[in-house]
């Protein structure tokens, strides 16, 4: 397994999440978690991204008419280009663990958590401070990467660390291949948090 990175290591690779590369692997799981609040969630509610990157959900959840949303995360870079994209968005540069910034998630009830999670030591403790019974989309790797603290082999592994955190019985876990293949997998859950 990786080990945790600064926010200048993802500073220095914000452009990647810009190229048409990042658009083709990821693609998939940004249109999946687009369907699911185009679906289910009103389009006045907030929604809160922790560790929302370059803003590429963000810029089409905006196409699709959601208003208020905010985005955090600890690079400048990564919320300088998701600014870019997105006018009237709120973006805001912040480490997830930090209680002022954690001061910031507390109060919401939708929740994106897209191939972050797997990057912090302290997953579990930034899952802890979304409030009860919020509806979250949370996304995880079947895969090592650079910076990837952790990864999962399968659900069941899944459920056995955020068992205590997410509502496995009501929610839904799929898998779905990145749009690179190879046998690449994002797990998906969609639910509520306990
Ligand atoms: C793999 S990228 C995913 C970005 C975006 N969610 C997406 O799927 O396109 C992981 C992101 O998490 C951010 N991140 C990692 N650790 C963080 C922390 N402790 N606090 C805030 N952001 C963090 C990184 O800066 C990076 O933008």
């Amino acid at each position: 397994m990786g080990r945790e990175r600064s926010s200048e290591f993802y500073d220095e690779r914000a452009h990647k999440y810009d190229k048409k590369q990042a658009s083709i692997t990821y693609g998939p799981i940004y249109k999946k978690i687009v369907d699911i609040f185009d679906k289910e969630v009103s389009k006045d509610e907030v929604i809160y991204e922790l560790g929302c990157g370059v803003g590429n959900l963000a810029k089409m959840l905006k196409n699709i008419g959601f208003k208020n949303y905010i985005g955090i995360d600890f690079s400048k870079e990564m919320i300088r280009r998701a600014e870019e994209k997105s006018h009237g968005y709120k973006f805001i540069v912040g480490n997830l663990i930090d209680e002022e910034i954690k001061d910031i998630y507390r109060k919401g009830k939708y929740f994106i958590l897209m191939e972050v999670l797997e990057h912090i030591n302290n997953d579990k403790e930034i899952l802890s401070e979304i409030p009860s019974k919020s509806f979250v989309v949370v996304t995880l790797p079947s895969y090592s990467a650079k910076g990837h603290v952790r990864y999962f082999k399968k659900i069941t592994e899944i459920r056995k660390r955020y068992k205590s955190l997410l509502d496995f019985e009501n929610g839904e876990m799929f898998a779905i291949m990145n749009g690179k293949g190879k046998g690449k997998n994002i797990f998906i859950f969609k639910g509520r948090k306990l």
